[in-house]
């Protein structure tokens, strides 16, 4: 978590710093701050807050001129989120300047060590122990920035993205990276630092992305240099052409990111599944799998790991897995799985399911599965991050850049690519009919457009959050392929409205959150044709019974609920192992509606981060 960017070059730094601390505010937005070296002073702005609050601040505070600077965007680790915990820290000299993404696990020790020796600490984190720990290093031998940053590091457990510059050496920046994503941009005699590309996307499109263990330093009108951290070695840097453009990191009109990330959903699962269902010649193409079949065929049991809405995801893929290629599936969070000491073999694959690609926890179940023997293949959709690059295989999700917190397109783009991998293999297996595959691929392939009709419930949605906006409490029921689902509905409303909401199988739901219900509780019943539908219309009857207020999102045309219901959502038909990706879109939409009522910072919701790069 946390966002970080630095520039060096012959432009004005603080408007790249500012901006792209504003790209990256979906990594953390408790504080901020920016270092800038002015030809003269060291200039350093920091507050709780927001980058809008940073900006308001530089204006009374920073002479805004110079053509080195680093600013950071905080999601709070050690120590509460202030102004003088905002980054960045400045050492006791006053002439090192750091910003950090990452936790020093070992910062109270070296503390204490540092603390004997005289130096003096104004902030609670671990951040100040590091630029305080490179400075004694730096002056104890007597040496350069560079090997200063390397020494430190090799004395610090825990993990980091950095960047820091010595002000009495103004024409240098050192990075380092273990475990938090760290980008450079190459320009003509410029760089751009940043924890992902976005930053620096109308610059350049030149960038090398450090590994774990790689620093680097960056120098006025000089090459980049990479080395390893741990024995020096240099790295010969691998410069990539990024895909990306401004274009995909905008608003485009839409009112919040999250709601223009709804909306995109159906060219979004139209991108996933292009090039790899081919219908006319009913096959699905994906290299990942083709390369890796004999594992795939042989495989004992597939282990999901992931977090958050990714999680979900993964319990979906567990029904769609067992039901159509016959597979074992058990899907674990990555933070406890990586706990647990878990029995792993080599008979086992673990998919690891990750938006960001960087989730700290998921990234952690991955090393364990691999140090097991197990063969690892990854879901991301971030191109290029550390869990795309630490999986043996893998198969992106295609989404384009997601930055409303709140993950929507890469939850349905996530089970298109898992949906793809269980037909591919219940074809290779001969769990499927041909005839029920091609079914499939059909109703796939119009999985868009029918994403697009359930869309045009906005309106009638956006009413029924106007009547169940100020309810405390909300449940969510589904069962079946639904059940994740009415557990990734209860996690979007509370992630972005703050309302507590609870995901439930509906037929679980007597043994406990009926004695929640009282007309007062609003309870959305995923009850879609095909599934269990006459069960879950008894669920509904035994809620009715018991005055709760129901919201059924129901298959077009449906009869027996709208009957029973307060009110009703209609998506389209389609096949059972589909329909999570068309209930979701109501639920998605009901709380952007409920959360924007509310007044509530839809895309940036209290205490949350898109990226969770700290266990
Ligand atoms: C954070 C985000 C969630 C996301 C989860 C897992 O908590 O706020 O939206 O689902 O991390 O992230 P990942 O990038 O691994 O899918």
């Amino acid at each position: 978590m946390c966002g970080i960017v630095g520039y060096l070059g012959h432009r004005e730094a603080y408007p790249i710093v500012i901006e792209g601390l504003k790209r990256l505010e979906y990594r953390g937005y408790d504080s901020a701050g920016i270092a800038l070296f002015d030809g003269e002073n060291l200039k350093v702005s920091k507050t709780k807050g927001k980058v809008a609050d940073l900006e308001a601040l530089s204006e009374k505070e920073i002479t805004k001129s110079g053509n080195i600077g680093i600013g950071h965007t905080r999601w709070a680790t050690h120590g509460v989120p202030n102004d003088v915990n905002s980054h960045p820290h400045v050492s006791n000299s006053g002439e090192l300047v750091i910003i950090h993404n990452g936790i020093i696990e070992n910062y109270e020790s070296l503390k204490q060590e540092l603390i004997s020796r005289g130096y003096v600490f104004h902030s609670d984190t671990d951040t100040e122990v590091l630029v305080n720990l490179i400075e004694d290093v730096k002056k104890q031998e007597n040496i350069k920035l560079g090997k200063a940053v390397q020494i430190a590091l090799n004395q610090v457990i825990g993990a980091y993205a950095i960047a820091v510059f010595d002000k009495t050496k103004p024409e240098e920046i050192v990075i380092a990276r273990l475990g938090s994503p760290l980008a450079v941009g190459i320009g003509e005699n410029e760089f751009f630092i940043a924890s992902d590309a976005s930053p620096f996307l109308e610059y350049t499109k030149n960038a090398i992305y450090l590994e774990d263990e790689e620093m680097a330093i960056i120098r006025f009108h000089k090459p980049i240099k990479v080395r390893k951290i741990k024995d020096d070695s240099l790295v010969a840097p691998y410069i990539q052409e990024l895909q990306l453009n401004l274009e995909q990191i905008e608003k485009g009109g839409y009112e919040h990111f999250m709601l223009k990330e709804i909306h995109e959903q159906p060219k979004a699962i139209t991108d996933t599944y292009r090039g790899r269902l081919l219908r006319n010649e009913a096959i699905i193409k994906m290299a990942g799998i083709e390369d890796n079949m004999k594992k795939f065929l042989n495989a004992n049991r597939i282990i999901i790991v992931a977090c958050g809405t990714s999680w979900h995801a993964g319990l979906v893929a567990e029904y769609i897995f067992e039901d159509l290629a016959r597979i074992p599936v058990e899907v674990e969070y990555a933070s406890e799985f990586r706990y647990r000491n878990p029995v792993i073999t080599e008979n086992d694959i673990l998919i690891a399911i990750s938006q960001s690609g960087e989730t700290a926890d998921t990234l952690a179940a991955i090393k364990l599965a691999k140090s097991k023997g197990a063969f690892v293949f990854g879901v991301c959709n971030v191109v290029g991050s550390s869990i795309a690059r630490e999986t043996h295989a893998g198969a992106y999700t295609h989404a384009g850049p997601e930055i409303g917190v709140a993950s929507t397109k890469a939850f349905t783009t996530q089970i298109t690519v898992l949906t793809l991998i269980a037909l591919r293999l219940s074809r290779a297996k001969g769990t499927i009919s041909s005839s029920d595959f091609r079914t499939h691929l059909l109703e796939l392939e119009m999985i868009p457009k029918k994403v697009e009709k359930a869309l045009e419930s906005d309106s009638h949605i956006k009413m029924i959050a106007d009547i169940y906006k100020d309810a405390p409490n909300c449940l969510y029921l589904g069962r079946g392929y639904n059940f994740p689902v009415a557990l990734e509905g209860a996690l979007k409303l509370k992630e972005i409205s703050y309302i507590h909401a609870e995901g439930y199988p509906a037929a679980e739901m007597k043994h406990g959150p009926i004695a929640l219900i009282d007309e007062n509780m609003p309870i959305i019943v995923i009850a879609t044709k095909k599934g269990h539908y006459e069960k879950v219309v008894s669920n509904i009857q035994e809620i009715k019974s018991r005055k709760g207020k129901i919201i059924g999102i129901v298959t077009e045309g449906d009869v027996d609920v709208r009957k029973l219901a307060d009110h009703i959502i209609e998506v389209p038909d389609t096949l059972e192992s589909l329909s999570p990706l068309l209930t979701t879109i109501p639920l998605q939409l009901l709380s952007y509606h409920i959360a924007v009522l509310l007044g509530k910072n839809v895309d940036q919701p209290r205490n949350l981060a898109k990226s969770v790069t700290v266990e």
